[in-house]
C-alpha cells in the first residue's frame, strides 16, 4: 500500500502546476491515446516529473498525464499506463488511480486493447466491460490497508458501475456504434495466451482477455470511484483463428477504431 503522504505529494505537485480540477479520469490503452488530442486547453505533465510515479517505457504508449476540458467536463487522462508485465509492482501500476482520486476524480474510464474470446465478437469491435476475472493470483490491495483510502474488504459485486454502463450503451445505440458487452479476464502477460489457456479462460466465463485494467479497477472501487471499462477487441484470442498474434496487429487494429472510440467516450463524458 502506498504511503498516504506520497499520494498527497503527487496531488499537490499537479495542483500547483495547473488550475484544472478534474472530476473525470481516463486511462488510455494501447493505440487509443489519440483521444487525448481532443482535449481543449491541455496541460501535459510527463510521468517522470510527478513525484512517486513510476517510469514507463512500454512500446506503443506515450507517458504523460493530460489535464484539460472535454465536452465541458474537466478531465485528467493517462496517455499510457504502467503494466504489471513491465515489472512494476501493483502499487506502481495503481498509484496514478490513487492520485486521480486525491485530485477529485469521481468517475474513471479505463480502456484497453484485448483479445476476443467470445466468437460472436469481431476484431475492431468495442466491448463494454460488465465484470472481470482476476487470473493473475495477486491483488493490488494486498498489504496493510490504509483506512483513509478505503475499506479492508471491498465489495466487488459491481466494479463496473451500472449507471455508467447504461450511459455508454445508450450513446452507442444512438451513434450506431456496435458495443459488445462481456467479462474481461486479466492475464499477466507479456506472453499472449496459448490455445489451451484460451480454452480454459473461455470455460471460466470470460469473453475477452488482456494484460491490464483489473488492478486499476480494483483500486478505483477501493477508493469509491465509479468505473467505466471499455475494451477494444483488437484480435481473436489465440487458437480461435489459425494465425499467430502480433503486437503490431494489436496497435494497427486499435488505430482503426479511433473515430468510434472517441465518439463513444466523448459523448459518454458529456452525460456523466
Ligand atoms: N491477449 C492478451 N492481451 C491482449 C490480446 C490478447 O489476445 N490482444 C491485445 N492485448
Amino acid at each position: 500500500m502506498h504511503k498516504y503522504q506520497e499520494i498527497l505529494e503527487a496531488r499537490d505537485f499537479i495542483m500547483n502546476k495547473t488550475a484544472h480540477r478534474p472530476t473525470i479520469g481516463m486511462i488510455l490503452g494501447s493505440g487509443l491515446g489519440s483521444l487525448a488530442e481532443e482535449i481543449v486547453s491541455p496541460f501535459k505533465i510527463p510521468y517522470h516529473e510527478i513525484p512517486h510515479f513510476a517510469k514507463s517505457e512500454a512500446v506503443g504508449h506515450a507517458n504523460e498525464l493530460v489535464i484539460g476540458e472535454l465536452k465541458g467536463k474537466t478531465v485528467v487522462v493517462m496517455k499510457g499506463r504502467f503494466h504489471y508485465y513491465e515489472g512494476f509492482t501493483l502499487d506502481e501500476v495503481t498509484f496514478p488511480v490513487r492520485v486521480m482520486k486525491a485530485l477529485g476524480v469521481e468517475n474513471l474510464i479505463i480502456t484497453n486493447a484485448c483479445g476476443a474470446i467470445n466468437t460472436s465478437f469481431n476484431p475492431g469491435d468495442l466491448m463494454l466491460i460488465t465484470d472481470h476475472i482476476n487470473l493473475v493470483g495477486t491483488n493490488p490491495l494486498i498489504g496493510p490497508n490504509h483506512d483513509k483510502l478505503g475499506t479492508r474488504f471491498p465489495d466487488v459485486s459491481e466494479v463496473y458501475h451500472q449507471g455508467l454502463r447504461h450511459i455508454a450503451s445508450t450513446v452507442a445505440k444512438e451513434q450506431n456504434i456496435t458495443l459488445q458487452q462481456g467479462v474481461y479476464a486479466w492475464w499477466s502477460g507479456p506472453t499472449y495466451e496459448t490455445p489451451a489457456e484460451i480454452r480454459m479462460i473461455r470455460t471460466l466465463g470470460a469473453d475477452a482477455v488482456g494484460m491490464s485494467t483489473v488492478p486499476e479497477a480494483i483500486v478505483a472501487v477501493h477508493g469509491s470511484m465509479k468505473v467505466l471499462g471499455i475494451s477494444c477487441l483488437t484480435n481473436m484470442a489465440c487458437g480461435i483463428l489459425d494465425q499467430p498474434l502480433s503486437h503490431d496487429e494489436v496497435i494497427e487494429v486499435a488505430a482503426t477504431v479511433r473515430e468510434k472510440f472517441i465518439k463513444l467516450v466523448k459523448e459518454s463524458i458529456a452525460r456523466m
